[in-house]
């Protein structure tokens, strides 16, 4: 039976199974929120973990962060997000939905970066043939307008000493502003990365697509920090171990590829970019950005060099950053605060930044949808994830064929045993074949099972998920059985 890849599918699993919830359901959900349950938080530690073995356990030349996620403003004055990271969009005059403008025509493309808006104010968008996605009224909207991404909030109990400040849309600019601590305090030398994964957060116009696209996210993303004349080279080199990444997780090589941005959607801060895209099932089955691999040149350091010089200003028109603007830069911007000595050449430079930035939330959503499969067993529907076994939320079932003979008590010692190395889930109750269905769905790779013979030999059976074929293994052997097969 061919494979059905539509959203509500794997929304209804997501929900039935505890791998997605809406966030705050008791109280009727808040919109483009969401919670993951006891196998979606497996799957989603799985996939961040996945991300630091691949970039930065296995390499020499990456490091790792962990930044709060409440910056300094003067943080994102610098970074240009104050000014800059918004989305243009036009209100409807009939039923006064705002879209996103570059949404209008076409509502499931994912194909403007948010801050392209410079380019997008300079040549005013034709719109007096698109649609309201929402009331189907043509060309019945107000002047395109910019609308500020960064969720706001205060800090500070006190009037003299409180202040604004924003959620952080994007992990990078942590590293930016460590990027002298990280160097100063290890070895690294460029070229080398700085790699963060955590919580950022926009106020988006349009969520979309279940966890495709929603205000809270997590991003796992790495600057890699290079000399200038060296970027195109790095930027293919990340933009190949990306793609490979996603591969060697099981996404299927024909549900990926690449596309190069146009110069007009590039963000502020970028050269060039390229975005790993996913064939999600969603809207007509269009391609959409799981990653965008960035060249984000000098930009940044650069951008913050000019903020620490600007910081008196801060001070003087008291901490309000929509009152300043940034000091130029001046000439011998390259021996800044943030440049970097290369002792063997002895030069002295601001580096150049590849960045891959990948979504973890979106790439836990296309590892569901491609391991979403079904098929006809013996005239019945077996539901299953066919997921890497390194994403597979409980690697090992483990169940005493039936509760007697004293089997679910060497059902339980296995089980205990078993734990120690691998997540691992007990279950005894109902018929085995369900018992195998249910691990099916949860996308566990191996079950074991205690049966009558496991009395006599002291074999098991273990019943693989995707062939469901069955071998013996003897008790003794489980351990090194399963680290052999699971590779973790
Ligand atoms: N630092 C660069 C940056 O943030 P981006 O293309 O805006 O670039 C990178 O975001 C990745 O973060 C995207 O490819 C996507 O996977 C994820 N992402 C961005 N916005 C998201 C949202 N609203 N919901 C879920 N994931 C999002």
């Amino acid at each position: 039976m061919a494979k059905i890849t539509k959203l509500d599918d794997i929304v209804s699993l997501c929900k039935r199974r505890g791998f997605i919830f809406q966030s705050s359901e008791i109280y009727g959900g808040l919109a483009s929120c969401y919670d993951y349950g006891p196998l979606g938080v497996e799957l989603k530690n799985n996939v961040k973990k996945a991300w630091w073995k691949t970039v930065v356990q296995m390499r020499d030349d990456v490091v790792g962060l962990d930044c709060s996620i409440l910056m300094h403003p003067m943080v994102w004055k610098a970074s240009g997000h104050a000014d800059k990271f918004a989305d243009l969009i036009v209100e409807c005059k009939k039923c006064n939905t705002r879209t996103r403008v570059d949404h209008l025509k076409d509502h499931c493309e994912e194909h403007t970066a948010h801050i392209a808006i410079d380019s997008a104010l300079a040549s005013a968008p034709e719109l007096s043939n698109k649609v309201c996605p929402n009331c189907g009224s043509v060309g019945n909207f107000t002047e395109p307008m910019p609308f500020q991404l960064m969720f706001e909030t205060q800090m500070g109990a006190n009037v003299d000493d409180a202040m604004t400040m924003y959620l952080r849309p994007e992990t990078a600019q942590g590293i930016f502003a460590n990027f002298r601590n990280v160097l100063d305090t290890t070895r690294v030398k460029i070229p080398f990365g700085i790699a963060q994964i955590g919580k950022s957060f926009r106020n988006e116009v349009t969520t979309k697509a279940f966890i495709f696209r929603t205000r809270e996210f997590e991003q796992a993303e790495l600057e890699f920090f290079c000399e200038p004349g060296t970027d195109e080279e790095w930027f293919e080199h990340w933009k190949k171990c990306r793609f490979e990444w996603y591969i060697g997780l099981g996404l299927k090589k024909e549900n990926l590829r690449f596309r190069q941005h146009d110069a007009d959607e590039l963000a502020h801060y970028a050269k060039s970019c390229a975005d790993v895209e996913y064939k999600f099932p969603f809207g007509s089955g269009d391609w959409q950005e799981l990653e965008g691999i960035a060249n984000r040149t000098d930009y940044d350091l650069r951008q913050h060099q000019r903020g620490i010089r600007t910081m008196t200003k801060w001070y003087e028109n008291n901490r309000d950053m929509t009152k300043i603007e940034l000091t130029d830069e001046p000439q011998d911007y390259q021996s800044g605060p943030l440049s970097y000595f290369d002792i063997e050449k002895k030069k002295r430079y601001v580096p150049y930044v590849i960045e891959p930035s990948a979504g973890i939330d979106r790439s836990a959503l296309a590892f569901l949808v491609d391991a979403y499969d079904e098929e006809e067993v013996r005239g019945e529907k077996r539901n299953l994830l066919r997921f890497h076994h390194a994403l597979a939320p409980i690697k090992v079932g483990v169940f005493p064929l039936v509760k007697r003979d004293g089997m679910p008590e060497i059902a339980r010692n296995i089980y205990e045993d078993m734990k120690k190395h691998f997540n691992c889930f007990y279950d005894e109750k109902g018929a085995i074949g369900r018992r195998y269905r249910r691990q099916d769905e949860a996308g566990t790779p191996f079950c074991i099972t205690v049966d009558g013979q496991t009395l006599e030999d002291k074999t098991v059976t273990v019943r693989k998920r995707d062939s469901m074929e069955q071998v013996r293994v003897t008790t003794d052997s489980l351990k090194s059985f399963l680290y052999d097969k699971l590779e973790v």
